[in-house]
């Protein structure tokens, strides 16, 4: 639940609410300081009639050079799942919880940083004016800070994936909710992870057959 004090987006949504509004607007956010040292906004990707909606956590390294969601390592196993679950990405709209790479920087190398529960509020005007955009039927929620940012810091992706779930607020998509891509990539048994990740996917396909 967002505190009165927290920073916010709200004030850089446009007035006219389709992508291609959004998008240009979000370009210039500055909701909150994530902004200062990602290189560009990265917003979602996809058509306005996308049936399905896939939220991730953040743009990593690629994608905040490259200005597109999973488009790094975590994309190109995220894309491997989805041709495992038979779901076309081609006909998904994708995007984060939180618009800019945060990192911390080792080296030469930056390092993903896990968002704070205030800057995924803060981001979350941009999530809500594209889920309005887009009207999906269902969102896959990959990973906790995507699910956190729906149902709330208690919420446990270990507890409650690969199940349809119903939007905190009446008339809203049904929602899955699994693990990251990230994570199967960290996985030490990596086909266990990714067969689950698929299986959950499948779920979200299956629901919308
Ligand atoms: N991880 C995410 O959550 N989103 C991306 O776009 C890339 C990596």
């Amino acid at each position: 639940m967002p505190k009165p004090d927290w920073p916010t987006a709200a004030a850089f949504l446009p007035a006219e609410h389709d992508l291609e509004h959004l998008r240009a607007a979000a370009a210039e956010c500055r909701g909150c300081p994530l902004h200062e040292h990602a290189t560009q906004t990265v917003f979602g990707r996809g058509g306005p009639d996308a049936r399905l909606a896939l939220v991730g956590e953040q743009p990593g390294d690629v994608e905040d050079q490259e200005g597109e969601p999973f488009v790094g390592p975590a994309g190109r196993l995220l894309n491997r799942a989805l041709e495992d679950a038979q779901i076309d990405r081609a006909d998904v709209y994708l995007t984060n919880a939180v618009k800019h790479f945060k990192f911390t920087v080792r080296g030469k190398r930056r390092i993903h940083a896990t968002p704070d529960t205030w800057q995924v509020a803060a981001c979350r005007p941009w999530l809500d004016a594209e889920l309005q955009a887009v009207r999906p039927d269902l969102v896959v929620l990959l990973g906790a800070t995507a699910a956190k940012s729906v149902y709330g810091s208690s919420f446990r992706v270990t507890q409650s994936r690969g199940v349809l779930l119903p939007w905190p607020v009446e008339g809203g998509p049904q929602t899955v909710a699994t693990i990251h891509p990230s994570a199967v990539l960290r996985a030490d048994d990596r086909g266990a992870a990714l067969a689950g990740l698929v299986a959950d996917l499948r779920v979200a396909a299956q629901a919308l057959a």
